[in-house]
């Protein structure tokens, strides 16, 4: 017989972008493998002889929050300030993200990353980091820290600083050795392709690593339509080019498994280019306040199933999901339940990843945080959501699992 645990207390779950069910006195209960084999009423609990698992009496589980987009090489440039996109990137990132180069930096402050996303309770996470040293260091601390990631390098070829620009014969042979050493070796972290935006890449450039992300199935991740100066940048180097997304889609990166992070400023031609694509889109509201780049249209994606929310961390100065959903209701009024929805289920679903994380559901992994909130009066899913993404200040995130092990606080 295989062990299987158990965890009590409330139990927060989103079901649609309209319904966050709450279940009072509920109990998950999950296998070794890490797989959930109930979610539920406490007292309609099928499972007898199961172990317990210590929790607080007054503890919230939620499902593991879900980031998909966010980059790990800047992790110590977050908040600074005084400059929008291109003068941030030339002044602030770029400096920081040579330094990547460097295998031993690269290594720790990937484990500094994922302990700070584990802490916030993410489970799952689309991120950029720099260099093949880079991805080779992000794979190996998300391997120890135990998170689900997507993982790519921030691909550049042209108007970066010299420390930056890549050779494309080179980058390509470094994906493929790469992709055969990481993709998908312990079932929780993927490579992705990651040409940083259309301004710093030549057009044979994504062409090559559009053709690469298509042959081997896997993710891209790149901007779109952040910044107004970028579109003014797009138009004088893609003068062919109808469009920004149209700039993409010659190079075949607009796929089912593309990652598109802000479109704040697309055509409507554009939304459609995307939309017939089935691409993810990725709104990173905490960022555009941050540089000032503009209000992304929510409007317009309302009913679009391949929408996510991004911290876009070091542009977010913030790592948790809580402030990005916070900033996102600031930006744009909408109900607290489709903001949950974005940072859990919408959010696998945008990795189509939903079979398997994103909600709390028998045959899913047992990806989830304890929660604890304090003066609550009356539990309900209402409540507890304005208490969890207004009032930071009261809530305290106690434990973190993913897939059924305890990844945060880590073991002594
Ligand atoms: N556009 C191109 N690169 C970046 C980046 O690193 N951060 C953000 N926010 N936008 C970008
Ligand atoms: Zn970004």
């Amino acid at each position: 017989m295989t062990k299987t645990y158990m965890i009590n207390g409330g139990i927060l779950n989103p079901e649609s972008p309209q319904k966050c069910r709450f279940i009072k006195n509920g109990t998950l209960i999950f296998n070794e493998d890490g797989h959930i084999l109930y979610c539920g009423q406490r007292k309609q609990s099928p499972l007898l002889g199961s172990v317990k698992i210590g929790a607080p009496a007054d503890a919230i589980v939620i499902p593991g929050l879900i980031d998909c987009h966010t980059h790990l090489s800047q992790y110590y440039v977050r908040g600074r300030s005084g400059d929008t996109l291109l003068g941030w990137l030339k002044n602030h990132i770029f400096p920081a993200e040579r330094k990547f180069k460097d295998p031993k930096h690269a290594s720790r402050v990937s484990k500094k990353f994922y302990h700070r996303l584990l802490s916030n309770g993410i489970t799952c996470a689309a991120l950029y980091t720099n260099f093949k040293a880079g991805v080779e260091a992000a794979f190996a601390e998300g391997h120890r820290a135990g998170i689900r990631a997507v993982i790519g390098y921030t691909m550049m070829d042209r108007n970066v600083p010299s420390a930056l620009k890549q050779e494309p014969s080179k980058t390509l042979d470094e994906c493929r050795e790469l992709f055969d050493n990481n993709h998908q070796k312990d079932g929780r972290l993927r490579f992705s392709i990651n040409p940083r935006f259309a301004p710093s890449c030549t057009p044979g450039f994504m062409k090559a690593l559009g053709y690469f992300a298509q042959q081997k199935d896997v993710c891209v991740q790149t901007h779109i339509s952040e910044n107004i100066q970028e579109l003014a940048e797009v138009k004088k180097l893609f003068p062919r080019s109808k469009s920004y997304a149209e700039v993409y889609d010659r190079a075949g990166l607009l796929t089912p498994k593309t990652l598109l992070a802000h479109g704040i400023h697309l055509s409507r031609g554009e939304r459609q280019l995307i939309k017939e694509r089935a691409c993810g889109m990725v709104h990173c509201p905490s960022a555009n306040l941050f540089l000032h780049s503009g209000r992304f249209p929510l409007e317009q994606w309302y009913d679009y199933p391949r929408l996510a929310l991004g911290s876009d961390v070091g542009a977010g100065p913030s790592f948790s999901m809580f402030d990005v959903m916070r900033d996102a209701y600031y930006v744009n009024m909408m109900p607290l339940s489709r903001l949950f929805y974005l940072a859990t289920l919408g959010g696998a679903k945008t990795l189509g990843l939903e079979k398997s994380i994103g909600s709390l559901q028998a045959g899913k992994q047992a990806d989830f945080s304890v929660i604890r909130l304090s003066d609550i009066h009356d539990p309900c899913s209402e409540e507890l959501l304005y208490d969890l993404i207004f009032k930071w200040d009261q809530r305290e995130i106690v434990q973190v699992y993913v897939g059924g092990r305890k990844v945060w606080p880590e073991r002594e």
